[in-house]
């Protein structure tokens, strides 16, 4: 089944005839036994990965999204977590203990480095940080130790591109597990565990869900051992999304393809303009051929999301501030995925241990939405002009 058939067809109600389309959110705490003997078995064996046993442990509807995520990432099983963050802690303190050591590429999303060197550090687990650029050379990187090589394409902010194949060769044949925080290309665009990844991270609050309206996370496995061991750790964390959110995450993924083959369109359009602006240093965004990470790119996903980095010529942040304010579709806003246009602006340095970025003192981030890309130029256009105070 290809993957857009498969984001409408599957997680569906199971009534076929006189019933909704979508399964009903299954509000709950309590889920009801039977029997006394179902009641005393509810957790045995495989129940309790495989029946809905009590509301923090999954519904119906966690179930519905996380048999439809597995089956586009063509994975083996998926656990839904609260939030992209708590996916990706999940999923690494699941496979680490006192005396590992995870490595984690430079570019990563500032949170999950926080949790790697503020969070994991009390339980013994070191972390260091490699070149995003490294490919095979992560190598040099590992340590005897090294039981995680941690994997984000392109990185959070500056849109580094990895050679994930590379990365995972490298790491299996040191006896390290490989993980990647997928959520920009999404598995439409990138298959992680077609490319020897062993579990691949999904903010499912970004593309996925797509309306800016929730959080969520999601976790799928290469394995059964893996999908066992993470979905434990979930468990014991108390780590759970709402009926709700996977109600609507679900909903949302129903029109993810047609969303990202828009989305990507107008991006595209979009960072080939300001690439032709006198005012634009650089757009960081791997679909373009002036990126430099496009050719891997090229060689590995099947296409791009709608978020990429701004660098400008200008060092003046007010100038910036006339531009960003005055912004009538652009809102300004820290997440995205959604089905509108943001831009968010982060000042320099940010934190980096092997590859601080000094090109400019501060970077924008843009997300395009689903306006049309003509309406958008034109806000842009606007805003540029407001820069050296024209406008
Ligand atoms: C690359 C990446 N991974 C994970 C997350 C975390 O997702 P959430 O906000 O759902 O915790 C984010 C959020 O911005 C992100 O950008």
């Amino acid at each position: 089944m290809k993957q857009d058939t498969k984001l409408v067809a599957l997680g569906r109600a199971p009534v076929r005839a006189q019933g909704p389309v979508n399964l009903p959110v299954h509000r709950a705490s309590t889920i009801l036994s039977e029997n006394l003997d179902g009641y005393v078995h509810r957790f045995d064996g495989d129940n309790r990965y495989d029946n809905v046993t009590y509301g923090a442990t999954g519904t119906q509807n966690s179930r519905a999204l996380a048999e439809t995520v597995a089956a586009v990432e063509g994975g083996y099983r998926t656990v839904v977590t609260g939030s992209g963050l708590s996916a990706v802690t999940m999923a690494v303190s699941a496979v680490v203990g006192a005396g590992d050591h995870v490595l984690v590429p430079d570019s990563v999303y500032g949170p999950t480095r926080r949790f790697c060197t503020e969070v994991l550090s009390r339980y013994g687990v070191e972390s260091s940080f490699y070149d995003p650029g490294a490919g095979k050379g992560v190598a040099d990187a590992m340590r005897a130790n090294t039981r995680l090589v941690y994997t984000e394409a392109p990185g959070s902010l500056t849109f580094e591109m990895q050679d994930v194949p590379a990365i995972a060769k490298c790491a299996h044949e040191r006896g390290a597990l490989v993980a990647m925080d997928n959520t920009w290309a999404t598995p439409i665009c990138f298959r992680p565990l077609e490319h020897g990844v062993d579990i691949s991270i999904q903010a499912g609050t970004k593309y996925l869900a797509g309306h800016s309206d929730l959080v969520i996370g999601m976790i799928t496995t290469a394995t059964d051992t893996l999908f066992r061991r993470i979905a434990d750790q979930v468990n014991a964390f108390g780590d759970v999304a709402s009926p709700d959110d996977c109600f609507l995450a679900l909903r949302g993924m129903r029109s993810l393809c047609v969303r990202l083959e828009r989305q990507s369109a107008s991006a595209m359009k979009v960072a080939r303009w300001l690439e032709s602006r006198p005012e634009v240093k650089r757009v960081l965004y791997p679909a373009l051929e002036s990126d430099p990470g496009h050719a891997l790119w090229k060689r590995d996903f099947a296409g791009a999301s709608s978020l990429f980095g701004l660098a400008m010529h200008t060092t003046d942040e007010a100038a910036v501030a006339r531009m960003v304010n005055g912004l009538d579709l652009f809102r300004i806003g820290s997440s995205w995925g959604g089905y509108e246009s943001l831009v968010a602006y982060n000042r320099m340095p940010i934190p980096r241990s092997v590859n601080p970025w000094t090109e400019t003192p501060f970077l924008l981030r843009i997300h395009i939405g689903l306006e049309n890309p003509d309406d958008l130029v034109a806000d842009l256009a606007a805003g540029l002009d407001r820069l050296d105070g024209r406008a």
